[in-house]
């Protein structure tokens, strides 16, 4: 393949930049980077379902996860990009669906997919600042809020923990974030084990993956902790990506592993019907639920049982 060139299994789904774009990125202003990231996307096919993800394999693993963690009712998705996974997950839960984006290209797309889509009520896809769109969103509004991809995507690790909080704030009590971001702990995980059977480390950005501030687990956990959220499950992908970034690599080297293989496709059937354990490769799905109010009834004595039921922490069970 010619320098420069796109493999053809990322043709329309990665955004070329020369290296000293990728240099540059780091050295602009937070309101900068996010104008580059939004006319990078504009080098998108948007009417491609996988137009923002290389990896289509792990992209259908996020919607896996996504589906099965939904909260039906008002749902918003924060950098939805052109829709694919709102109109997915819209196939399969009630809801009163918006996506927002500020990619004008890529909710074009979203238009035109949702065209498409055979679904009794459509989601109302939005151009616009996320951020601000939350920022003028009431408190306890919103039944769930989806974020994949997006806050990796955003210029700061400030600007990331203020888009949390703002997520707190909306979701009414018993509302439901899903948080699937890129997860810096895991990234280094699947790494770390490469190195042991001498492949090399994957960068953690590069001229075709500029902008992602992975999540550090610890520090985004106890973050979302300060705000008053409550765990209720964290999912990763760790049997898909032990396949396709490690025994891959390993069988096909000296050549490039591609995205389309069939081992990978193989590594996702799999991963669909296994536990979705965290620990190895950069993507995560946290479930967090804003805490319902308490229940009216008083507790009349110190020992009642509705009270200890009120305050005992409750992890739910993993799917398996
Ligand atoms: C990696 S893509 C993920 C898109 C989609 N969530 C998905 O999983 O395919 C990141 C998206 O975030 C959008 N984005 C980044 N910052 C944004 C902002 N401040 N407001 C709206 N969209 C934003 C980009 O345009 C892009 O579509």
């Amino acid at each position: 393949m010619p320098a420069g060139d796109i493999a053809d299994d990322q043709r329309g789904r990665v955004s070329k930049h020369s290296d000293d774009e990728y240099h540059r990125y780091w050295a602009l202003s937070e309101k900068e980077r996010q104008e580059f990231v939004r006319a990078s996307y504009a080098q998108r096919d948007p009417k491609d379902p996988y137009a923002t993800s290389r990896d289509y394999n792990a992209r259908e693993l996020e919607i896996q996860s996504i589906i099965e963690n939904v909260k039906p009712g008002t749902i918003v998705d924060l950098g939805c990009g052109n829709g694919f996974t709102l109109l997915r997950v819209a196939e399969k839960v009630e809801g009163d669906y918006t996506g927002v984006d500020f990619s004008e290209h890529l909710i074009g797309g979203a238009q035109a997919l949702a065209n498409g889509a055979n679904l009794p009520r459509k989601p109302r896809f939005v151009c616009a600042d996320a951020i601000e769109h939350l920022r003028n969103l009431p408190n306890d509004s919103v039944d769930c809020v989806i974020s994949e991809r997006f806050i990796q995507n955003l210029p700061s690790i400030d600007w990331q923990r203020s888009v949390v909080a703002d997520i707190f704030r909306v979701l009414k009590p018993g509302g439901r974030a899903l948080v699937c971001e890129g997860s810096e702990t895991g990234f280094e995980g699947l790494n770390d084990l490469r190195e042991k059977v001498g492949l090399t480390r994957i960068p953690a950005t590069s001229a075709e993956n500029i902008s992602a501030i992975r999540l550090k687990d610890s520090e985004f956990e106890d973050h979302c902790r300060q705000l008053g959220f409550k765990l209720v499950r964290k999912s990763g992908y760790s049997l898909f990506f032990i396949i396709a970034r490690v025994l891959h690599p390993l069988l096909v080297a000296p050549n490039a592993p591609r995205f389309d293989a069939e081992i990978n496709n193989l590594a996702r059937t799999i991963q669909s019907h296994a536990p979705f354990e965290p620990g190895y490769g950069g993507n995560e799905l946290w479930v967090y639920e804003k805490p319902a109010r308490p229940a009216t009834r008083q507790p009349s004595k110190i020992g009642d049982p509705v009270n200890e039921e009120m305050h005992a922490p409750r992890l739910e069970p993993r799917r398996s």
